[in-house]
């Protein structure tokens, strides 16, 4: 079965040009002008973008905060009507258990059966033993090329301290895992947070009151000194804050190889949704905090430049009615997380591209390609290019909408965009050539989605034969 999208606008991380694309047995197997093809279905996308499906590389579909746990992938088609065809699931390591088979479990009895997107997997470090550290080089082998380490959370289960982030560097840099870490000094967190719930102050604001920017800059500061130290590559995870993004920034303009990702909510909500009233403050209770408006305009500047490789969702479905009001007379008992993986790109297209701060290519570059490189998934993902997996989003510039949690397929009870204006929807989605989304509609199945292996860092480079490539001068 072959299809071919007619006369859209093609955009990719470098390009944008009216064109077609062929889609056979789910791999793009033509790009070009006025494809002279026979094909069993045609789309006309005159007047449409053809953008690549995004890659959200950080997502939460099993989270567990102080024994509340997110929704699962039985609401990822949240994901996939949003654009987003290529997800990357953070699943903690099992006390006493191997990485990869805590994670093979979790494949076999959740994201195997209910995902809706294609999916790959980090391994979060939660019991950092010997045993642990020599599995780490293994893990390509299982197609896991990532990890995480919590700098953050004092006292619970996730929490590593700098020994296990400086061994878990050394353990995976020759092996090309990528170690990411969550920056944020867990200690001064703990006793700034102890201050304010015996000063009375436990509201959801005291959150952010006590997460400041120090923090987080402090933390990230020493996960690159640690690097260093390890001669390893380092991937700083949800940066906030102008005062982070330039910690990283003069470090790699230093020469350390360190890479940065922001997400969604740090572009357009703000410190101040925290004192909402009416407990709805605890709705936007994520961590790092959001932050000011100066710090949203140098995190726009940063995907522009270049500064920042990747803008995820960070999505976390916790319900506010019965599990954020956990902490209703004490926010450090908040569920930390938001919902958000159905919104990455109307928010990017409608506040970056919509109001020139981002151009199309630098959307599609931190939206799906670069994410894809980042983890190991760009033999199959991440661009629009012959013999990738098909997985398209065909994106209407002209529709004006309004983002609400009624037409919001998370399976939480909130929305922390609702009533934001946006310009731009995604119409149709394929996933590996399969139509997913129709209309804005999602008509998939759950277990559509596949596992799709991450190969080491570097590995898309193996290939290439430098000598092969003659240029006559
Ligand atoms: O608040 C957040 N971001 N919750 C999810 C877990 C994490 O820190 O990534
Ligand atoms: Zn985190
Ligand atoms: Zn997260």
């Amino acid at each position: 079965m072959t299809k071919l999208i007619k006369n859209g606008t093609i955009v990719t991380a470098v390009d944008e040009f009216v064109g077609d694309v062929l889609i056979e047995n789910g791999k793009i197997a033509a790009v070009g002008k006025d494809l002279s093809i026979n094909a069993d279905t045609i789309i006309d996308a005159t007047g449409k973008y053809i953008l690549p499906g995004g890659v959200d590389q950080h997502v939460h579909y099993s989270f567990d905060y102080k024994g509340e746990r997110v929704r699962g992938f039985e609401t990822s088609n949240a994901a996939i009507v949003g654009g987003t065809t290529t997800v990357v699931e953070f699943v903690n390591q099992e006390q006493g258990k191997g990485m990869a088979e805590t994670i093979e479990k979790f494949d076999k009895e959740e994201a195997s059966k209910f995902a809706m997107v294609d999916y790959s997997f980090h391994g979060v470090v939660c019991d950092p033993t010997e045993a642990l550290f020599k599995e780490i080089p293994t893990l390509p082998d299982k197609g896991i090329s990532t990890i995480k380490l919590f700098m953050a959370y004092k006292g619970l289960p996730f929490h590593s301290d700098d020994e296990a982030v400086f061994k878990a560097l050394k353990a995976s840099k020759d092996a090309g895992v990528t170690v990411m870490v969550h920056a944020e000094n867990a200690d001064v967190i703990d006793a700034l947070q102890k201050e304010s719930i015996e000063k009375g102050n436990t509201s959801p604001y005291y959150h952010a009151e006590t997460r400041p920017v120090l923090v987080e800059k402090e933390a990230t500061q020493r996960a690159i000194n640690l690097a260093k130290m390890a001669d390893s590559p380092i991937y700083i995870v949800h940066v906030s804050a102008k005062e982070v993004m330039e910690t990283i920034r003069t470090a790699y303009n230093e020469g350390v190889p360190v890479y940065g990702e922001s997400c969604t909510q740090y572009f357009v909500l703000d410190k101040e949704d925290l004192a909402r009233p009416n407990f709805e403050g605890a709705k936007y209770v994520l961590s790092p905090a959001l932050r000011t408006e100066e710090d949203r305009e140098a995190l726009w500047e940063a995907i522009n430049k270049g500064w920042l490789n990747a803008v995820s969702s960070d999505h976390c479905g916790f319900n506010w009615e019965y599990q954020k009001h956990m902490g209703k007379d004490d926010f450090t008992n908040i569920p930390n997380g938001a919902p958000g993986v159905q919104d990455r790109l109307s928010i990017l297209w409608s506040y970056g591209v919509n109001t020139g701060k981002i151009s199309k290519q630098r959307l599609v570059d931190v939206f799906a390609t670069s994410p894809a490189k980042i983890n190991g998934l760009d033999h199959k993902k991440g661009h629009i290019g012959v013999g990738l997996d098909a997985d398209l989003v065909i994106f209407n510039p002209e529709v004006e909408w309004t983002i609400s949690n009624e037409t919001s397929l998370h399976g939480v009870d909130y929305n922390c965009y609702e009533n934001m204006p946006a310009k731009g929807k995604v119409e149709q989605v394929f996933l590996r050539g399969k139509l997913m989304v129709d209309k804005g509609e999602f008509i998939g199945q759950q277990g559509d989605g596949e596992f799709v292996p991450a190969l080491p860092f570097g590995s898309c480079y193996e290939g290439i034969k430098i000598e092969e490539t003659k240029v006559n001068i």
